[in-house]
């Protein structure tokens, strides 16, 4: 079984757990200032580290909901069971199960899936990235003008109110914004040539580390929103499809 394998059908397994409990009560519990956590989140973590400590005990696993490596391996599953935990509990339908692979720091392998459309989108390191089996390239938009940018929300008042600056200077330059509430998604759809830059300024490894492989793999350019490199330990993102991404990068420096 390869990595790539595994990752999927890991995602497919979150995915039937949180689709399952859809139609059910909600179980929410606050696990920070404006952090939540659903039985669905824990439910699909369970699924995912069933199927990859199977499959590849030796690896180690960083997932939102409270595991950390273990062990010095140099292979480590960065995995959000759930992104768009506050949609889920809302009942707003947009949400993503988020897995990668990385290898002493370099991402390899990424799937993104979303289970209530029934989307995978899925990335592998030097071998492009697709979305239910077609191959995906970023947008060809050159014109700032005609860009429609992805954003989410920090948490932290401080960031959020500093990313409200950003969106402020953008708003007068680009076609429009969307947020969809799930970080992963959001990527994904700059790979897809959905959206053609994505920005956030307080993410976790785990909200980040697939789609932004996604990205990549489509053409599309990422960095940290100061134009430095990337990692996906960084809180702060810019992904774009690769054209506009020094017009971005100068105004998130405005
Ligand atoms: P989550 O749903 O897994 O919590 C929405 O703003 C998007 O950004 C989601 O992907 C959310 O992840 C993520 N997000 C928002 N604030 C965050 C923070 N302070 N740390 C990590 N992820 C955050
Ligand atoms: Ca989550």
């Amino acid at each position: 079984m390869n990595l790539l394998d595994t990752a999927i059908e890991a995602a497919r397994a979150a995915g039937q757990e949180i689709i399952r409990r859809w139609p059910q009560e909600r179980d929410v519990r606050s696990k920070g200032f404006r952090d939540i956590v659903t039985d669905a989140d824990l439910a699909a973590q369970e699924a995912l580290i069933a199927i990859i400590r199977a499959r590849f005990p030796q690896h180690g696993i960083l997932s939102e909901e409270g595991l950390a490596p273990t062990n010095n391996a140099d292979t480590v599953w960065v995995l959000d069971p759930l992104d768009g935990t506050t949609n889920y509990a809302r009942r707003l339908p947009s949400f993503s199960v988020s897995v990668a692979v990385a290898r002493r720091d370099a991402l390899i392998v990424g799937v993104v899936y979303d289970p209530l459309r029934d989307y995978i989108f899925c990335a592998e390191r030097g071998a492009g990235a697709t979305w239910n089996g077609q191959r995906l390239h970023v947008s060809q938009v050159d014109d700032l003008g005609q860009a429609v940018a992805g954003v989410d929300f920090a948490r932290e008042p401080a960031i959020r109110s500093s990313q409200m600056a950003t969106m402020v200077v953008c708003s007068e330059r680009i076609r429009t914004f969307r947020s969809f509430g799930s970080a992963a998604l959001g990527l994904c759809f700059v790979a897809a040539g959905w959206l053609d830059a994505y920005f956030h300024l307080s993410l976790a490894p785990w909200d980040v580390a697939a789609g932004a492989l996604m990205v990549t793999e489509a053409g599309g350019a990422i960095t940290s929103t100061d134009g430095k490199p990337w990692s996906y330990t960084q809180p702060r993102c810019l992904a774009t499809n690769g054209k506009l991404h020094s017009e971005f990068l100068e105004l998130m420096r405005g």
